[in-house]
């Protein structure tokens, strides 16, 4: 991708369905043997390759033109390694599998960029529930005669394996309680689907939920919510380019902890009931940003955060408190001028006057972006390197910044 700098983003960008909505909802498809259709379907790497597995596993899938349209009358329980390794999310898959045929053999997620990514969370909330589970030949091989209700404490209120505890539990015998549950919106719009199709979930969105199981699910239609991190970077990139633009599309309520940490930097942000008005006239002043689980401020914003501090006044400090190896963009911002320190989970960045372009690669998908932010902004061309990475989460995204004023080839 080659990106043209000193740009200032105006006009306004529509975001799309959440990909960490959407990627639940559609393993939760299988929960029942009905027709699903899913709306508003964005068109990211990520939802191809999960769709991509679910026809493996004997889902027929109808592609409209952002829309889905699944039938999950067969089930096969062995979803394939060469797609499994592609994506993390396809850990989701295991609940689902397991309502609905009692065994799943899937490859052990490896880890990636960000960190060792382990699933010991979701293993003990599936045990909870009457689940064997044993690692064979890199494989988990799980087995249940009949999903039972337990309760499960989450050590840490992992999004993942509330998912997927919740989707086991939504057709087991009895009744389920997470508690430590993430309280992600993502998390509630999972639970509003199942519910949707007849599921009896109650409280996503504190941190105890109560499923109660029943016997089926019955189809539906839906669509997911928008994506708070899509706009959470379209915001932070307005701001850094010191533009001025409106964000269609969104739900201000899930995005208050970027907003406030814009304000605090010296920013604009103007809600409406689906929008925000971002803008910024002054100079960037220092925050400091600690990661948190929601409503914290998302580690999916810490990256393009950085990139836009880079360029602020004074010192600014973040602590990535969710991932242990989420600064895989230090390095790359540095190669653009960047003056970063990290030490341990905390990096403090020394704003510089002005990043210069340079020809950079993306580690992984919100490295990528903060990378797109950070050579919108620079003296000179940037060149992003494996910029494939960042269209699995982020639907259209050079045409979107393109309507904008930016200047950015897909090479
Ligand atoms: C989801 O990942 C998101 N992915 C991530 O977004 C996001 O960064 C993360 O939640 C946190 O908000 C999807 O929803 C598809 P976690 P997930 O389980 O579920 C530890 C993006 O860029 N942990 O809440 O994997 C884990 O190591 C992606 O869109 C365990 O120790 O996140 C991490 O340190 C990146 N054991 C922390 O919890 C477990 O069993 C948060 O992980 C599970 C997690």
């Amino acid at each position: 991708m080659l990106i043209k700098g000193e740009t200032v983003l105006q006009g306004e960008v529509t975001i799309s369905s959440s990909k960490n909505a959407i990627l639940p909802i559609l393993a939760a498809c299988l929960l029942t043997e009905d027709e699903v259709r899913i709306e508003k379907v964005p068109d990211i790497n990520d939802v191809i390759i999960i769709t991509e597995i679910l026809k493996e596993l004997g889902v027929v899938i109808e592609h409209g033109r952002n829309s889905l349209t699944l039938c999950s009358k067969l089930v096969s329980t062995q979803p394939p390694y060469e797609l499994v390794r592609q994506i993390r999310a396809s850990v989701l898959l295991m609940g689902p599998i397991l309502a609905r045929r009692g065994q799943v053999r899937i490859a052990l997620p490896g880890g990636c960029a960000i960190g060792t990514r382990p699933i010991d969370l979701h293993l003990k909330g599936l045990q909870a529930l009457g689940v064997d589970i044993c690692l064979q030949s890199g494989d988990l091989v799980a087995k249940a005669n009949r999903l039972t209700g337990n309760h499960v404490y989450l050590d840490y209120p992992s999004v993942g394996a509330t998912e997927n505890i919740m989707m086991a539990a939504a057709t087991a015998q009895g009744i389920s309680y997470i508690e430590n549950a993430a309280l992600e919106p993502e998390v509630v719009d999972l639970a509003n689907f199942i519910n949707q199709m007849g599921g009896k979930i109650y409280g996503a969105g504190t941190n105890v939920i109560k499923i109660i199981g029943v016997r089926e699910l019955h189809g539906t239609e839906y669509s997911p919510i928008p994506d708070r991190i899509e706009a959470g970077t379209y915001m932070t990139a307005v701001a850094a380019t010191g533009g001025a633009a409106l964000i269609k599309n969104v739900l201000p309520d899930h995005l208050k902890a970027i907003t406030a940490k814009l304000i605090e930097s010296g920013a604009d942000v103007i809600e409406g009931k689906n929008s925000l008005q971002v803008s910024r006239t002054g100079k960037i002043k220092p925050v400091y940003i600690k990661t948190l689980p929601y409503p914290g401020f998302p580690t999916d914003m810490q990256a393009q955060f950085m990139a836009y501090l880079s360029c602020g006044q004074g010192s600014s400090i973040i602590s990535e408190s969710v991932f242990e190896n989420r600064y895989m963009h230090v390095q790359e911002l540095s190669r653009m001028g960047a003056d970063i320190q990290t030490e341990g989970k905390t990096a403090i960045i020394k704003g510089v006057k002005n990043l210069s372009g340079a020809q950079v690669k993306a580690p992984d998908l919100r490295a990528g972006a903060a990378l797109v932010i950070a050579g919108l902004t620079a003296q000179g061309d940037t060149t992003l390197l494996e910029s494939e990475h960042v269209k699995r989460g982020y639907e259209n995204i050079a045409e979107k910044f393109i309507a904008m004023g930016a200047c950015i080839e897909n090479i």
